[in-house]
Formats: structure tokens, sequence, C-alpha cells
């Protein structure tokens, strides 16, 4: 289905028309410190369908519900002790927690995927906590690309995966952080990583006291954790991780002060090693380099603390067989 696809600021008349248009059940592509988000009203389900279809995205994949605040993030799950010491330590934030659902819940089973929990999220960006606070209710909201496609920071690259499917597009500027939000189950009284992302393990750790546990609860019922399709957030080009120098033909994404061989096409993540920088400029730096004629990306060795573990992760699924 083709949409026309409106291209709007962010003063108030266009945080008022994209919040009208997501409580008509639109789709509405919106910054927030993290990536893009693919926005429709998360109570609509044949709203939450729209952004499925305009994706391309497997069915069984749930959805984030983002929130104006930690007390409407409450009406819709149920905050064990950890979680809420999270939330309050790290909302508005690139945190994302998985909780049981609460009884008042209204995030509809399709963003749900069917499950008992729903993944919640406050984000710290004006823009997207305005249109949030405008709409008044929970927004389901993806990355805003083409799924397995390389996740979107500008609202260009929203424009060249979704022009077209989407009715708006509300232009932030780019991302701050870059790399999705982590992602947390707090079920029982495990926390669990379910994701790596923008907010790091060693931060969770100290504000939590304990060792986060490894990898999904294992009751059954969990779909495998967030962007478990091995191939994901891809390029076009193949990717090569921990690359001592880029080969014939292969573009060369640097980190740090190291020398890149000879490679015509070239960027560098981080001159100064800085993971923070490095995580703001992955995947625009991924989209600039896979032009026709390179067949492969090699990427320098990327440190796994503080933000490196969602680099590398990203990069791991980036290069994973498709
Ligand atoms: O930074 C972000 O998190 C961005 C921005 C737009 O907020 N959003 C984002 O959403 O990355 P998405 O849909 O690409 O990733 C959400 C992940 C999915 O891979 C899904 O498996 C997981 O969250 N998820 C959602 N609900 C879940 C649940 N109830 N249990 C386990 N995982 C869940
Ligand atoms: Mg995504």
């Amino acid at each position: 289905m083709t949409r026309i696809t409106r291209h709007l600021d962010t003063g108030p008349s266009a945080i008022a028309e994209a919040a009208g248009l997501l409580v008509q059940g639109g789709l509405v592509a919106f910054p927030t410190e993290t990536v893009y988000g693919l926005g429709a009203d998360a109570t609509n389900g044949r709203a939450v369908a729209g952004i499925y279809e305009a994706k391309g995205r497997p069915r069984f994949n749930p959805l984030i519900a983002h929130l104006a605040s930690f007390e409407f993030a409450r009406e819709q799950g149920a905050f064990s002790p950890a979680a809420a010491r999270l939330a309050e330590a790290f909302w508005p934030g690139p945190l994302t927690l998985v909780v049981p659902k609460a009884a008042t819940c209204t995030v509809s089973e399709i963003a749900t995927a069917g499950l008992d929990s729903v993944a919640l999220r406050v984000p710290d960006h004006g823009v997207a906590r305005a249109i949030l606070a405008a709409t008044g209710r929970p927004v389901a909201a993806p990355s805003a690309n083409r799924s397995g496609h390389v996740s979107a920071t500008t609202a260009a690259h929203v424009a060249v995966d979704l022009d077209g499917r989407i009715d708006a597009i509300v232009d932030g500027g780019s991302t701050q952080v870059g790399v999705e939000s982590t992602i947390l189950s707090c079920l029982g009284d495990r926390v669990a990583m379910l994701r790596p992302g923008g907010l790091s393990r060693e931060a969770i750790e100290k504000a939590l006291g304990f060792a986060l546990a490894e990898g999904p609860e294992g009751s059954g019922d969990e779909p495998l954790a967030p962007g478990m399709l091995a191939s994901h957030y891809a390029p076009r080009a193949q990717v090569r991780l921990d690359a001592e120098g880029p080969r014939p033909g292969e573009a060369w994404l640097g980190f740090g002060g190291d020398g890149h061989g000879g490679a015509t096409v070239t960027a560098n993540l981080s001159t100064t090693s800085d993971l923070t920088e490095a995580a703001a400029n992955l995947f625009g730096m991924l989209r600039a380099l896979d032009r026709p004629g390179i067949a492969a990306i090699a990427v320098a060795p990327i440190p796994s603390h503080g933000l490196g573990e969602a680099i590398r992760d990203r990069l791991s699924r980036a290069a994973a067989e498709r």
C-alpha cells in the first residue's frame, strides 16, 4: 500500500499533527535518543499491524511500548522492586524493561505478540516525549527501518527505507546514542539482559548492586531474546569483524588511530577510541560505506566493555550468515 509521507519539523504544530496522526491509527516515525522509532498507537491493533507491514517484519517479534513517564508505565506493567529501582535510576533513558503485564495494560495483543509480559520504555528525547505526552497513550515503536536493515539515526535514513509506506517522519536531527536501548527482563526475582544497548551493563549492575543474569528465563513462553534473528542490522555488503586491515575491494571501518592499509572507502567510528562516539556513528557509517562495488566492510576490533558490548552485538549480527 502506498501512503503519502509527510515530512514534519519539531515545532508545536508539527508535534500536534504527529500526535493526531497516531491517535487516528497512523504510522509516524520520530526521533528518540537511541534511534528513530516507527510509532503507532499501541492500543490499536490495526495500527500496530501496519508497523509490521511497513517494515516487512516477522509477526512473532513483539514491540516496545513507549510512554511519557514512569507513572504511566506503572499502569501498563507490574514492576518488581528491582524493576522499579532501574526505572527510577535510568528513565527517561536508553533502557527497556520487560515486565509482567498489569491488569490495566492497554497494549494490544499484537504488540506483545500474545505474551503475558510487556516491554516498556520512557525515552529521553524532547521530541519523543512531546509526542507521547500529546498522544496520551502508549506508542509501540520498533526502529524505523525496513526489517533486517541497519537502524535509522537520521530522518533521511528513515526516508530511504520507509518513504511512501508511512504517514509522517518527524525530523529531529541525528540521534545522540546511536544504538538501541538495552533490554532487561524483570519477570521474577532475576534481572536478565536480553539485548545489550545504549545503557552499559556496568551502569546497570552498579544501580542494582548485583550482577545481571545471562539470557532469557527459559520459561519456554518467552520469545527468544530480541533480534534473535541472527542476521539483523545488516547492510547489503558483507561485514567482517575484528579485521586487522582491509582486503582488496573491502571498505574499512576503523576504531581509534589505526591505519587502514590503502582502502579507498573508509570511515572511523572514533579516532580517539571513544565508545560513546562510536555507538553514535555506527549505523550511519555502515550505511555510508555500503556502496555499489563494495563487496565487504572490514571492521577494526572494538573492545567489549561499556557501549562496546552493544556495538559488537550489532556488528556480529550484521556479519551473520543471511
Ligand atoms: O532504542 C530502542 O529500543 C528503539 C527505539 C525506537 O525505542 N526500539 C527498538 O525496538 O529497538 P525494536 O522493536 O527494534 O526492538 C524491540 C525488541 C524486539 O527484538 C523484541 O524481541 C523485544 O524488544 N521485546 C519486546 N517485547 C518483549 C517481551 N515481552 N519479551 C521479550 N522481548 C521483547
Ligand atoms: Mg530494530
